[in-house]
């Protein structure tokens, strides 16, 4: 493992508990940051915490319901003192059909959770990171948000409506030492693959040239580096980690 150094840095996870947010707030861990893993599944996210160790802490939110991320920011900032990341990767796959068979209540609920809450965690924290000038935020968006995925146009839409957030907020903070970006991985092996058809990850990992699926760590090792100090100049970008997937 390449060393990043975030010490003394204090980050926001959100998704935390498991899968590519606990991979994040692992290496984050191990890189000297501090972790505030924001999630809803509280049992799940205390319970990692534990297992991670120093430096963890859980705090049950849903990310889609602003009072309650204002609420989590302000007992994030009252246990740490300052917010220097904000990795916004809490999602959900939604159920895979077609357009015209997907429920409207499932296409809000999708586009609530992957759109409404980066945007509204963002909301929530930014003001502190321009009182502070300093700030590194990571989108977590998706393959499907550059191509498209049949049967997951929510979930498609929700991650491309993400990818241009990141461009329009990258350019409003580009005059403060605050970097915005989004990366897009291609699928992994976690707890999302319940959500999904066995037709649908099949369909993923045909698409992938380098024919398996991304590893956590891996996307976590992107992530940290995004999340540095040396990523100072990219900002309002997307970075590619799909296996050769993406050909822009
Ligand atoms: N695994 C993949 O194949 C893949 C590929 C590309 C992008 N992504 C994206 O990566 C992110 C993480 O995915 P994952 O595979 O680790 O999923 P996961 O299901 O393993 O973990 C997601 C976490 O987010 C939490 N969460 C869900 N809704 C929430 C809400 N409203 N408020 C707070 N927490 C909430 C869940 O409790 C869970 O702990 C998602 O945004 C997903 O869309 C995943």
């Amino acid at each position: 493992m390449n060393k990043i150094d975030l010490s003394g840095r204090c980050a926001v996870v959100t998704g935390g508990a498991q899968g590519f947010g606990r991979a994040i707030t692992e290496r984050f861990i191990a890189s000297g940051a501090k972790v505030a893993i924001w999630d809803h599944d509280q049992t799940l996210a205390e319970k990692t915490a534990k297992e991670i160790g120093a430096g963890v802490t859980a705090f049950k939110v849903d990310v889609s319901d602003l009072a309650a991320v204002e609420k989590t920011r302000d007992a994030t900032l009252k246990a740490f003192g300052k917010i220097d990341i904000l990795v916004n990767n809490a999602g959900i796959a939604g159920v895979n059909k077609t357009v015209w068979e997907t429920d409207l209540d499932e296409w809000r609920k999708v586009l609530r959770i992957n759109l409404d809450g980066p945007f509204i965690c963002c909301k929530a924290i930014v003001p502190s990171m321009v009182k502070q000038n300093y700030g590194r935020i990571v989108n977590i968006a998706s393959i499907a948000g550059k191509e498209g995925n049949p049967n997951a146009a929510h979930y498609s839409a929700s991650k491309a409506g993400l990818i241009a957030l990141t461009k329009s907020l990258g350019k409003e903070l580009a005059g403060y030492e605050i970097a915005v970006n989004a990366v897009t991985p291609a699928a992994a092996r976690t707890a999302i693959f319940d959500q999904m058809t066995q037709q649908h990850i099949d369909f993923m990992l045909s698409k992938i040239p380098k024919g398996r699926f991304v590893l956590v760590e891996e996307l976590a090792a992107m992530v940290a580096w995004l999340a540095s100090e040396d990523c100072a100049f990219s900002t309002g970008a997307v970075f590619d980690i799909s296996g050769g997937r993406a050909t822009y």
